[in-house]
């Protein structure tokens, strides 16, 4: 067995989930995006979702004074898009006007839904209590939307240092998993 010892350091590399999200949060009228890919699903029904959001970025600040936002699923098309999203801060930049996205109106929180984007899910903070040690939110997806024109969305997921894998083949296995 010729394996090499991984630096901890790359370990993230190996696991990071996917799909690489937006998340959009809105305070004063005023909304923001930002990329996402630390995200991880937590429970069936309701649907929790637990996500990191560094307390450097300017979503952080919104979404722990509103605890509300809206994960926004692109497929690859967006990639450029969702990159740019993730290199700039709502702190100095109207991300959907720099970057050419559509904000439309939620139904259930004030962050937006992105047009563009082929799912939407209507989020509210249920749990912040490891906010001020990990950045670690639980969210609770309270309305869904989805694209149904799109049966094969190729989303892309993060292998970290500016590489993407897109979703491609799928195949189907008698899973116990629901
Ligand atoms: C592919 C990609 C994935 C990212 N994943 C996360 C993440 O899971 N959590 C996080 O806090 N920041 C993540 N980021 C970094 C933020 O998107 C970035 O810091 C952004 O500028 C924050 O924007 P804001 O200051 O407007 O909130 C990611 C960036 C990229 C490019």
């Amino acid at each position: 067995m010729k394996r090499k010892s991984l630096p901890l350091s790359e370990v993230y590399r190996l696991l990071e989930p996917g799909p690489v999200v937006l998340l959009t949060t809105a305070r004063k009228g005023h909304a923001n995006v930002m990329t996402m890919s630390w995200h991880t699903m937590m429970e069936f029904e309701p649907p929790l979702v637990g996500c990191v959001v560094s307390n450097r970025n300017f979503t952080f600040n919104i979404l722990n004074a509103t605890k509300e936002c809206v994960i926004n699923i692109p497929t690859v098309e967006l990639a450029g898009k969702v990159v740019s999203c993730g290199n700039t801060s709502g702190r100095k930049v109207d991300k959907f006007r720099s970057f050419g996205l559509t904000a439309v109106s939620a139904s259930q929180v004030k962050a937006p839904l992105i047009a563009e984007c082929y799912a939407n899910l209507e989020c509210r903070v249920v749990d912040a209590r490891m906010a001020a040690k990990y950045n670690f939110f639980i969210l609770e997806v309270i309305k869904a939307w989805i694209d149904p024109p799109r049966k094969r969305p190729r989303t892309i997921h993060h292998k970290g240092k500016g590489v993407f894998m897109v979703a491609g083949k799928t195949i189907r296995l008698r899973s116990g998993m629901k």
